[in-house]
């Protein structure tokens, strides 16, 4: 199977809003997110969203179930398949984290999310998936499901100040693959 190209920032079809999946357990929807796995893996990701690879599809994948070597204070997000997400904030606090995006390579920019929220969705088969999650977790969940709504990490920058090359912002640090 040849690995799905990574559609990039200025590709109309990272500003569509997503289509929720209807029929779930299908080959068609399994072979799906083989290939953003597959997509995710070579390009190091921690996350993809099915329209990065043009897929107009409600389906995100984030999580390995261990520890990032990129991030290693942060906690161990599960492998997940999530599908048709609904995010719920709890509380209106929000933390400035940096991220990087497969679809805007080589570039971090430092994005405000809610730090705490509630996310439901189904996983391949259908089945409900709930979660109270925080910190770097909610960040990732934030990021791949404003994919489906045709929103990059760039339009939520609030100081473009902070925005910029990877390597010129955080020379020396070993890894400059993209979220
Ligand atoms: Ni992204």
């Amino acid at each position: 199977m040849q690995v799905r190209d990574i559609l990039k920032m200025g590709d109309a079809r990272l500003l569509r809003v997503a289509q929720p999946v209807q029929q779930f357990g299908t080959q068609a929807l399994h072979d799906l997110v083989a290939e953003m796995e597959q997509a995710m893996q070579k390009a190091q990701g921690v996350g993809l969203a099915a329209p990065q690879i043009g897929e107009d599809l409600q389906v995100v994948i984030f999580g390995t179930g261990q520890a990032n070597p990129r991030y290693p204070e942060a906690p161990v997000v599960p492998k997940t398949v999530l599908i048709n997400p609904v995010l719920e904030p709890m509380g209106v606090e929000l933390e400035d984290g940096w991220e990087g995006c497969l679809s805007v390579p080589g570039m971090r920019g430092l994005v405000p999310r809610f730090k705490h929220l509630k996310y439901k969705g189904f996983d391949l088969q259908g089945q409900a998936i709930e979660r109270e999650v925080s910190g770097f977790h909610a960040r990732v969940v934030q990021h791949e499901c404003d994919h489906l709504m045709g929103v990059l990490y760039p339009m939520r920058i609030k100081d473009m100040a902070q925005f910029g090359f990877a390597d010129v912002l955080f020379p020396g640090l070993d890894s400059n693959s993209d979220d």
